[in-house]
């Protein structure tokens, strides 16, 4: 049987909202009841550990998006309910049922890990909560295990190193190694970055890798000289990436490293002259002349009192996905047909550049080729253009 009611509103809503005999009446009804009620984010984020900083910049461009829009979006005022993920996958089922059925958020925003994600995803999936992922990349969750609920306004791993493996090859380099923490977001990058240098004639010879969230980066870094590579690509984030970054530069390898572009973003002023030079490739960089990136990062200096990176575009574009939906269906959030149609449809004014959404609901944007140059990663290409991801084995139905 369908979930769906004739009125579009899916039986979960309804029973959820109380909403289920709101015909039209002049007496207040539950689903004048509901309207009057805001509704409810819960943010599952990372505020604690490497990644910390990640989760706060997503929080921060939340919150600018929804004061922008004047605390309302469809006409509904907005509750935000925060948790702190840990980066921790183990937790992330308790965590994400706590969310859904202790403090019943209407929708879920999260998470930045993508073994974290992974938890969401099996709670989300079961029952039916909108979730907008901003920054976790794992393939699988806008392929095989794509679900109609489950919207990413970030990036897919595969998107982000498949674009440096391209660049890379394309300016003749052949023997790459690669160097990454050993869990889903490394592994999915590693195949895309493989993928990528292989399409433009060079391959990777060599994967060195660790487990998340270690930064025990010595023994990999000892082998690298041996292994006759003509650049090192790599991925780390956050916290893990200062140090990754200083270690290598301190360590006088010669082979230049490269990666997607985690390993410098919002890392900069950390890393300071080891980083630069760095070659990376992403969908942000700095100095994007473009009005709405313009706008976007005064107002969020002004509130988070920190430049805008990376993180914090994927969390300002979660929200306004969120705000083209409940705009759609005025606020109805239980309207789930209305609301996820027109979030299917989105055609989104980020200040990465216009984005839109692929029939796996995962984000189609360019990715910029960046040089660390004087603490900016400065844009001096395009990688490539519109990438989606192929969305392999997605069935929304
Ligand atoms: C991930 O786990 O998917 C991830 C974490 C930080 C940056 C990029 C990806």
């Amino acid at each position: 049987m369908s979930d769906i009611t004739k009125s579009g509103f899916s039986r979960r809503s309804i029973l959820k909202s109380g909403a289920a005999v709101a015909a039209a009446s002049t007496i207040p009804t539950g689903w004048a009841i509901a309207q009057a009620k805001p509704v409810k984010i819960g943010l599952m984020l990372p505020y604690s550990g490497t990644f910390a900083k990640l989760g706060e910049n997503i929080t921060f461009a939340i919150e600018l998006l929804i004061a922008e829009k004047g605390g309302k979006l469809g006409g509904r005022e907005i509750q935000i309910v925060k948790l702190d993920d840990e980066s921790k996958p183990e937790n992330a089922p308790q965590n994400a049922d706590r969310l859904v059925k202790r403090d019943q958020v209407d929708v879920l925003i999260g998470t930045v890990h993508s073994g974290v994600q992974m938890g969401i995803h099996k709670v989300v999936k079961e029952s039916g909560t909108l979730t907008i992922v901003p920054n976790a990349g794992n393939d699988v969750i806008t392929r095989a295990e794509c679900a109609k609920n489950v919207f990413r306004t970030s990036f897919t791993n595969w998107q982000s190193a498949y674009g440096m493996g391209l660049a890379l090859g394309k300016k003749g380099v052949k023997k790459v190694a690669w160097v990454t923490w050993d869990y889903a977001a490394g592994n999915d990058m590693g195949a895309g970055f493989k993928e990528g240098l292989q399409k433009s004639g060079g391959q990777v010879v060599q994967e060195l890798k660790l487990p998340f969230p270690q930064t025990t980066f010595q023994p990999l870094l000892a082998q690298i000289p041996g292994l006759n590579v003509d650049a090192v690509g790599a991925f780390f984030a956050g916290g893990a990436a200062v140090q990754f970054v200083k270690e290598y530069a301190a360590a006088a390898i010669k082979a230049p490293l490269c990666g997607p572009g985690f390993l410098t973003e919002g890392t900069l002023a950390a890393q300071g002259a080891s980083a630069e030079g760095i070659e990376t490739a992403l969908h942000y960089g700095d100095g994007l002349d473009n009005p709405k990136n313009t706008a976007f990062r005064k107002a969020f200096n002004a509130k988070a009192g920190r430049d805008a990176d990376v993180y914090a575009v994927q969390g300002y574009d979660a929200a306004q996905l969120l705000a083209v939906g409940l705009e759609a269906v005025k606020g109805k959030i239980e309207d789930e047909a209305g609301l996820y149609k027109a979030m299917r449809a989105a055609k989104i004014d980020s200040p990465r550049g216009p984005i839109s959404i692929s029939p796996s609901q995962n984000v189609v944007h360019n990715i910029y080729l960046r040089k660390a140059t004087g603490g900016q990663n400065k844009v001096i290409g395009i990688a490539a253009e519109n990438l989606a991801d192929p969305g392999t084995g997605c069935k929304l139905t």
